[in-house]
């Protein structure tokens, strides 16, 4: 599972925290199910946009890079992504890697010199022909992605033959027709091929910050092509020690801005070199304010770590996988985000937690007690954790987590029916409670993917002892297991309620 590589001409916001807890999520759902993953992610560090950053802040790009990698790697630890690898494109091997791809990709035939004249946007790193260009407040020839004026350029380049892949890329993906998710997404990539190819230049001269051709150092190497060669660098290609199949085909989560680049040029550059495709591509859409993309480049990002104060690291995460369906744009809004928290955490989940505990402390002698195997919270769990799992294996986590939530409801409504806080103590409350204390463990593992750090604190307040990551699905999912006799903790409020 990969998630992009991030530029580091700024600082991390809250749409690179989106792709990375989407994937940090799916990673540890997949993990729950038994599945070794990998989940990698990294930092794109070559280019012009890189160059240009250094030279505005008055120190080389290296320099540069090195101060600004580590803020993305530090953020990540504060959300709680459990990536097993952090890959900078700066690094030896990384740079063998690209070195090996090209060479592969000349040896095919598929590399050859010729003249670049055209249009670039720095902030894509892309080239665009004048019909893709917009007009933005009167200016036109403006980048539809950043809004912002292209250059003009011509040089002696060297070019990617991609105009020869289209018929091999529409056969690879009629025979691999789940490759690409969500479904509408994937049609705008298959259009993007269908529409024609024309072929890309993949060296420039005038640069300096990038990788040199193997076979002619004059030229620096396109940094798409160069950034794209991330995800088997960090598997070992280009080192013959390791057999980078061993993890090879990924899963690549990216959003809607880098699919050309993603679902056209790198399978077709595979191909030219023998190398099988990704098996997946997840393409997300984006976090908007007021109706704009969050970038660096309109200046309005927000940082997610201001926001983990105000709603905690899992309010955050919650948020960020259960607002919007995922390949859909969102708009972020801190209503929004207070509106999520108080509603799916604060008076569902918290709320459950708390009642569960309160009665278990007052009617129970604070230990829990056994459910019934034929309680009707049974059959809600079972589809809960079918549908839990359909959804994580679609790649739509908000649908994932809905599907958990219907247990917490399906829970909240069953005490609401039985009123065990209004009962005297016996065995018609331990009946109710166990059941409850049941559904509540089963909830704690179906959510730690996306609230790793709550679902922990709810099996330790129903006194399940070890961890959460530890448990393995779909067997821990089994209704019945919660054991009577386990020490049941109040503890403060999980999410108490945020005013606006
Ligand atoms: O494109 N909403 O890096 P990048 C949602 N280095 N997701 C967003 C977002 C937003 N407002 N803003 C950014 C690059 N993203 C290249 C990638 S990969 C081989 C090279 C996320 O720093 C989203 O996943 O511009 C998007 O595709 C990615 O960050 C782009 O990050
Ligand atoms: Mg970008």
């Amino acid at each position: 599972m990969t998630t992009p590589i991030y530029y580091v001409n700024a600082e991390p916001h809250l749409g690179h925290a989106y792709t990375t807890i989407i994937g940090d999520a799916i990673t540890r759902w997949s993990r729950l199910m038994g599945n070794d993953t990998k989940f990698l992610t990294g930092t794109d560090e070559h280019g012009l946009k890189i160059q240009q950053a250094a030279e505005a802040a008055g120190v080389t790009p290296q320099a540069f890079t090195d101060e600004i990698a580590p803020k993305f790697a530090a953020a990540w630890d504060k959300l709680n992504i459990a990536n097993d690898d952090f890959i900078r494109t700066t690094e030896p091997r990384h740079r063998a890697a690209v070195a090996e791809l090209l060479q592969r990709c000349y040896d095919a035939g598929d590399i050859e010199l010729d003249t670049f004249a055209g249009k670039y946007c720095v902030a894509c790193e892309e080239y665009y022909s004048d019909d893709e260009l917009i007009e933005v407040d009167g200016t036109e020839g403006c980048c539809p992605t950043h809004r912002t004026p292209v250059e003009y350029f011509e040089e002696e380049n060297y070019f990617f033959r991609l105009s020869r892949f289209q018929d091999r890329l529409l056969d690879w993906y009629a025979k691999h027709p789940n490759a690409l998710t969500p479904e509408q997404r994937g049609n705008e990539a298959l259009g993007l091929i269908r529409g024609g190819l024309r072929d890309f230049s993949i060296s420039r001269t005038s640069l300096e910050w990038g990788i040199p051709l193997p076979w002619d150092d004059k030229h620096v190497t396109y940094v798409w092509f160069d950034a794209l060669t991330n995800y088997l660098a960090a598997v070992g290609f280009g080192d013959d020690t390791q057999d980078y199949t061993d993890w090879w085909p990924a899963t690549h989560l990216i959003g809607k801005d880098i699919v050309r680049q993603h679902c056209v040029y790198w399978p077709a550059m595979l191909l030219s070199a023998g190398i099988e495709p990704p098996a997946r591509w997840a393409i997300g859409g984006w976090l908007l304010v007021g109706g704009e993309k969050m970038s660096k480049t309109s200046g309005n990002v927000v940082d997610p770590l201001d926001l983990i104060d105000d709603v905690g690291l899992d309010g955050f995460r919650y948020y960020v996988l259960a607002e919007t369906a995922y390949g859909n744009d969102g708009d972020f809004t801190y209503e929004g985000l207070v509106g999520k928290y108080n509603t799916d955490l604060a008076n569902n989940l918290g709320n459950l937690a708390a009642r569960v505990a309160t009665v278990v402390t007052k009617k129970c002698g604070g230990l829990g007690t056994a459910p019934d195997p034929d309680s009707v919270l049974a059959e809600a769990a079972r589809t809960a954790f079918t549908d839990t799992a359909k959804f994580w294996d679609d790649l739509q986590p908000s649908k994932a987590l809905d599907a958990t939530w219907g247990l917490i409801r399906a829970t909240n409504g069953y005490l609401e029916q039985n009123e065990p806080w209004k009962a005297e103590p016996g065995d018609a409350v331990d009946a109710v409670m166990g059941d409850a204390l049941e559904a509540l463990r089963i909830v704690a593992i179906l959510c730690s993917p996306a609230i790793p750090d709550t679902a922990q604190a709810v099996w330790e307040r129903i006194g399940m002892t070890g961890l959460v990551v530890d448990q393995r699905l779909p067997d821990a999912a089994a209704w019945g297991q919660y054991p009577a006799g386990n020490e049941v903790i109040k503890g403060d409020p999980l999410f108490p309620r945020i005013k606006l």
